[in-house]
């Protein structure tokens, strides 16, 4: 009888005594996150749409060699606009893409379902991709990206690169530039692939605390803290690594868990350069095509120029890289900017060609 209450007791005690240990290794990931999760379901969906394209891109390379001395198709771009309010700058890429021929472009929109946006017009007409929730500081914009490279891939095997664009983003050249810059044959890698144009740096301050944002110790051993890297999300990737980023289900695993300090996750901004960095470094540009000034930046927001900003003096500014190339797309623009953008379209955003 004297056993009895004692052999409850024990684990009690030990539960008691390991309470702090649960919670330090526990707790980050018991904690009610202020996000929300990505439902089984869409994550099925998913994962059927990249099987899809994935098995598509598996055949077409099994036919390339056969078919490339018949290959007739130019290369095209695909614009992948993630975006959860109406497209701002709708007017002024209709410009842009009037200077193009579609057989050298196509349109792909994700927007979040729960924002009321009206129909998409002109060229962004039946554009949409079968879009599912949105939210800021969390994985659901890394899905989304994922969700419009896979859809971009399985519709056009001309598509080559894939530019993520988003509503506050502006083109800052034509669309010849950009054409005949991504194409450039000169830019070909001595092994004939052209680069993927992505931001991937290690050294930005933060960077410990944004590791730890799902917890301590949550990202081992698929990440390690030395091949854990930030930039952003604003990428052109080629196709080639358009695949990897949708083959990947490793980091995925640990990118999409929630956050609970909420202030250091931004996992879209770590993600697709963590991934291409331990994959294929030397295939990246390390630099992203797109602009942005955080200089002054508020809440993890960047700069919003405003329309007395907007001059012809400032697009030729925000085009200056300290790579060898020009800026091509520049963000974050307030949408009262159109009209001052769209009165200097011709004299100077796209008189480059
Ligand atoms: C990080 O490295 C890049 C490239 O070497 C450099 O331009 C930048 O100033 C560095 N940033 C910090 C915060 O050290
Ligand atoms: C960046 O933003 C700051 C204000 O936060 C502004 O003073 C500066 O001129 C901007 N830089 C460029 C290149 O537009
Ligand atoms: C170029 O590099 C300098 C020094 O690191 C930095 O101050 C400046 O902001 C950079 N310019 C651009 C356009 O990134």
């Amino acid at each position: 009888m004297a056993a009895a209450p004692s052999s409850a007791v024990v684990p009690a005690l030990c539960l008691l005594l390991s309470l702090p240990f649960l919670y330090f290794f526990l707790g980050p990931r018991l904690l009610t996150p202020r996000q929300i999760a990505i439902p089984l379901s869409d994550e099925l969906d998913d994962l059927s749409l990249f099987h899809k394209a994935i098995a598509m891109s598996a055949s077409s390379s099994r036919r390339l060699p056969a078919a490339k001395s018949h290959l007739s198709a130019p290369p095209k771009i695909a614009f992948l606009f993630l975006t959860n309010s109406p497209l701002h700058f709708a007017p002024l890429w209709e410009l842009f893409f009037a200077n193009a021929t579609p057989r050298h472009y196509n349109i792909y929109i994700h927007a979040d379902p729960f924002a009321k946006i009206p129909p998409f017009t002109g060229v962004f007409k039946d554009r949409l991709i079968p879009s599912k929730r949105t939210q800021r500081s969390s994985a659901t914009l890394i899905s989304a990206a994922r969700r419009l490279l896979a859809t971009a891939m399985l519709h056009d095997a001309s598509n080559t690169y894939f530019a993520l664009i988003s509503q506050h983003c502006i083109p800052l050249h034509s669309f010849h530039f950009l054409y005949d810059f991504l194409f450039d044959l000169s830019r070909l890698s001595p092994d004939f692939e052209f680069p993927s144009y992505i931001e991937i740096l290690d050294n930005e301050s933060t960077l410990w605390s944004r590791y730890n944002a799902r917890g301590r110790n949550v990202m081992p051993p698929e990440v390690q803290f030395d091949e854990f890297r930030v930039g952003s999300q604003f990428f052109a990737l080629t196709r080639k690594h358009a695949l990897m980023v949708i083959k990947d289900r490793k980091l995925w695993r640990k990118f999409k868990l929630p956050c609970f300090n909420v202030e250091s996750c931004y996992p879209e901004e770590h993600y697709f350069p963590t991934m291409l960095s331990m994959q294929d470094p030397n295939g990246c540009s390390h630099y992203t095509l797109t602009r942005v000034n955080w200089t002054g930046s508020v809440n993890g927001h960047p700069h919003t120029y405003r329309p007395p900003e907007i001059s012809p003096r400032l697009i030729h500014r925000l085009r200056q890289s300290n790579s060898t190339y020009s800026y091509m797309f520049a963000r974050k623009f307030s949408p009262d900017c159109l009209n001052p953008l769209l009165e200097m379209a011709d004299s100077v955003l796209f008189k480059d060609w």
